[in-house]
């Protein structure tokens, strides 16, 4: 950044609003995608500009209080009622008395609803308010009707002179196809002023901040825009844009999972997470689901329609086909988890094999040991959840219910379709079922 970048006095999140179009009681913002609440890809994407405040307008409590904890390292600034973009950028600068008196550096006004917002489109827009002296920049995007972005409207020269709100345009109007992106770069010194001549609108009621760029055009403050791609500002207003921006995220986390050296079978049926960790060479087969929180280490293999969460995987292990680990799970080197089995807040030693079939929960399970089919860790009374350690080398036959608390010592074998309920001492055979009864000559009924 040279000496003579103006600083960035604020960015100001707007995520307040009524969320009109979108169903239930969740706040849109904290809908979430690749895991992790839309407000805070669009933090992570601030983050880095280093301003002095990220101040985000949000509902008042509960709704905002409960936002904000999702992204602490913001100013909360509550919007007492859903007046407008305007009305919430005012709340903003309301509550930063240095914004509305001198502050002669910018302020980015960006929305909580466009969660493919990166850094280096912020960066740019920030660096052309600069190389152009504009007091105004905007972001356009390119999008063919039918789309509800504002339209924006230009004169001979191609310069903008306001902006049209789709809902509120004519015929002609509506069919323009450069669109408001919904960021704004403004000295911050003009930013109060052209606030305060924000009229309300007389259709929604609603004090609307695309209005700044007719009073800018008014008095003469230069007013230009930056094209960028529609994808990194897709808002989103609908479950179905909700569902197209997921889409979009999880496209660029597998061409980023890829680039790393991730080797993904069928990358469009791969879901992960924001912040899924991949050592080298990993494979994930088809249909696999990372969920977040995730580790895999060097070499390991997810087999196919594999759901993990929560969890470390270390180097050299395989999981699957159809395995589900659980949060606070770690599965050591070399190891292996087949098909249909669960681990739950179980640490899983180096080259311990769980292939088929089983449960294990609240367990800590030694190196080299074998679990066989159908083995189930009974964690649960009914009130509380109790620990199975399964120590190394131990041998637990198949179809074993293994009720917990309960020690499987160093070496020690369970038979096959025991239910055990002691512990099994170092080298011991716990053995705990019936003995089989056989009657010869036995009719069977006609
Ligand atoms: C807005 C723009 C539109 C642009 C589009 C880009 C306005 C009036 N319109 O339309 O020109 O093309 O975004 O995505 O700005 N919010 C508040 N308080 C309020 C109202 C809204 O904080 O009183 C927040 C919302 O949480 C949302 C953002 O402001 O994150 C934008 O509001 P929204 O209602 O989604 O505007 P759009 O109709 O999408
Ligand atoms: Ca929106």
């Amino acid at each position: 950044m040279s000496a003579k970048q103006p600083v960035l006095d604020a960015v100001i999140v707007l995520a307040a609003g009524r969320s009109r179009r979108m169903a239930g009681e969740t706040p849109k913002v904290l809908k979430r995608l690749a895991g992790a609440p839309m407000i805070a890809h669009v933090i992570r994407a601030v983050e880095p500009l280093q301003a002095h405040q990220i101040l985000c307008v949000l509902p008042p409590p509960p709704h905002g209080t409960d936002i904000h904890s999702h992204i602490p390292t913001t100013v909360y600034v509550p919007q007492d009622k859903p007046l407008g973009t305007a009305d919430a950028v005012s709340c903003a600068v309301r509550s930063l008395p240095s914004l509305a008196t001198g502050a002669k550096g910018d302020t980015l006004i960006l929305f909580g609803d466009t969660p493919l917002v990166e850094t280096t489109l912020l960066r740019e827009l920030l660096a052309h308010r600069h190389r152009t002296d504009a007091g105004l920049v905007l972001a356009a995007v390119h999008e063919e009707p039918p789309c509800d972005y504002g339209r924006l409207i230009t004169n001979a020269q191609g310069h903008i002179e306001r902006i049209v709100e789709a809902h509120n345009a004519t015929p002609e109007q509506y069919a323009l196809t450069l669109n408001n992106g919904g960021i704004f770069v403004v000295k911050t010194a003009h930013l109060a002023p052209l606030l305060h001549a924000v009229t309300q609108n007389p259709k929604s009621g609603e004090y609307d901040l695309t209005q700044i760029v007719q009073h800018a055009t008014q008095k003469t403050i230069p007013v230009n825009y930056l094209m960028a791609d529609s994808e990194s500002l897709h808002g989103v207003n609908t479950l179905s844009a909700l569902a197209q921006a997921e889409s979009l995220m999880q496209m660029r986390l597998r061409q980023r999972a890829l680039d790393n050296g991730v080797q993904l079978i069928d990358p469009s049926t791969t879901t992960l997470s924001y912040d899924s960790q991949f050592g080298t060479q990993v494979t994930l087969e088809p249909h696999v689901v990372i969920g977040t929180n995730v580790r895999i280490g060097d070499r390991s293999t997810i087999r196919a329609f594999s759901s993990i969460e929560g969890a470390q995987i270390d180097t050299d292990a395989t999981i699957g086909p159809y395995a589900r680990i659980r949060p606070s799970s770690i599965i050591g080197t070399h190891s292996r988890i087949g098909n249909f089995v669960e681990i739950k807040n179980a640490r899983i030693g180096k080259h311990t094999n769980i292939n088929h079939l089983s449960y294990i929960g609240d367990a800590t399970v030694g190196d080299n040991v074998n679990i066989g089919a159908g083995v189930i860790t009974c964690n649960y009374d009914g009130k509380n959840k109790h620990t199975t350690i399964i120590e190394d080398n131990a041998f637990i036959g198949s179809n074993c219910a293994l009720i917990a608390p309960l020690t499987i010592e160093k070496k020690a074998v369970v038979a096959a379709g025991s239910t055990l309920t002691q512990d099994v001492p170092s080298g011991a055979l716990g053995v705990a079922r019936c003995r089989q009864k056989t009657i010869p000559r036995y009719k069977r009924a006609p």
